[in-house]
């Protein structure tokens, strides 16, 4: 039986479709990712599947009951790390966790050593002692994950937990989510970053405006754009005359500036460089590098989408 089956599920704000009628299967014991750029439909599908809104269709099946018709058995077992962070910025690390402990409905010595476990496993022991408002968004960051794990939660959901933090908390993060999946722990994890998602998740589902465009291994996805080629142009001076040149050739699908390069896609990886070069040749511009990239989730994106992930 599927450990989560979300079925055709919808919600509008007025003319806004945050969600609209997605389907996806997260299997027990996997990290499964939501990639999307902001505005997706991430944390609204996740608020759905944490009972905190309410879907205007579709359902959610856990272990192929509908948590719409009983929500309990989920809720028991699941664990949410909220996008905006949640913590009491007056009360310290413990305090909060404390907090949580008993929303959750854990107290007394239970209560103290799983604050015990919990401060472990996200790094910041040495720092329960401390008001929340002299941590770093690092720390806030993991606290937010230690309250989520508090109860032991079979389920792990974590909405872009790495947002806004420094390099060494994000690392981590990471860490910290493969560590608790090795240990049996189901996770999903939404993220707008295509690197975490395709370093964390075994299965992804790609979101967009709503809707899923994709879905599967990073192996799968890739496979959506099979033959086509991402390549990055160095030159001594981009110019329109350049681009344009470019541009004629006519089985090249996009062309971008990222940074001070030139990034191609084609779907031509032969006769391509010979193009190029005979293109280039005709401007006053010279090739400095030749940058032939791996296809990966960005591809995809935009091969799928038009557009890229990062805005
Ligand atoms: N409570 C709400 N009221 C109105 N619009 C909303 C609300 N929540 C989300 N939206 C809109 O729904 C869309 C999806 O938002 P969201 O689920 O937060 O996307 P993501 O998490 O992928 O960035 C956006 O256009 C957002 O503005
Ligand atoms: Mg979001």
């Amino acid at each position: 039986m599927t450990f989560l089956k979300v079925r055709e599920l919808k919600k509008h704000f007025k003319d806004v479709k945050a969600v609209n009628e997605i389907n996806f299967e997260v299997k027990k014991g996997e990290i499964f990712g939501l990639l999307g750029p902001n505005g997706a439909g991430k944390s609204t599908t996740i608020s759905m599947i944490s009972t905190l809104v309410h879907p205007d269709g579709g359902d959610i099946f856990y272990k192929g009951e509908s948590i719409l018709k009983n929500p309990k058995p989920l809720q028991k077992k699941l664990g949410v790390v909220p996008q905006e962070i949640a913590l009491y910025p007056t009360l310290t690390g413990y305090e909060n966790l404390r907090f949580w402990g008993n929303v959750y409905g854990l107290n007394g010595s239970l209560l103290k050593q799983r604050i015990e476990e919990v401060s472990k496993i996200i790094g910041i022991k040495d720092r329960l002692k401390h008001q929340i408002e002299k941590y770093s968004g690092g720390m806030k960051r993991r606290l937010n994950i230690g309250a989520a794990l508090l109860h032991e939660p079979e389920l792990l959901i974590m909405d872009e937990p790495t947002v806004g933090i420094d390099p060494q908390s994000r690392n981590h993060i990471l860490d910290t989510v493969l560590e608790l999946n090795k240990k049996g722990m189901t996770i999903i994890y939404t993220s707008h970053y295509m690197e975490e998602v395709e370093y964390l998740c075994s299965r992804i589902s790609i979101m967009d405006q709503g809707q899923i465009i994709a879905s599967g291994s990073k192996g799968e996805l890739v496979e959506i754009i099979k033959g086509n080629k991402r390549i990055n142009l160095k030159f001594d001076n981009i110019s329109d005359t350049l681009l344009g040149k470019i541009k004629e050739i006519s089985y090249i699908n996009n062309v971008e500036i990222i940074s001070d390069e030139v990034a191609i896609t084609t779907n031509n990886g032969e006769a391509i460089f010979k193009d190029i070069i005979n293109k280039v040749s005709e401007t006053d511009s010279s090739i400095l590098s030749i940058d032939v990239k791996k296809p990966n989730l960005e591809e995809v994106f935009l091969h799928l989408t038009g557009k890229a992930l990062r805005d």
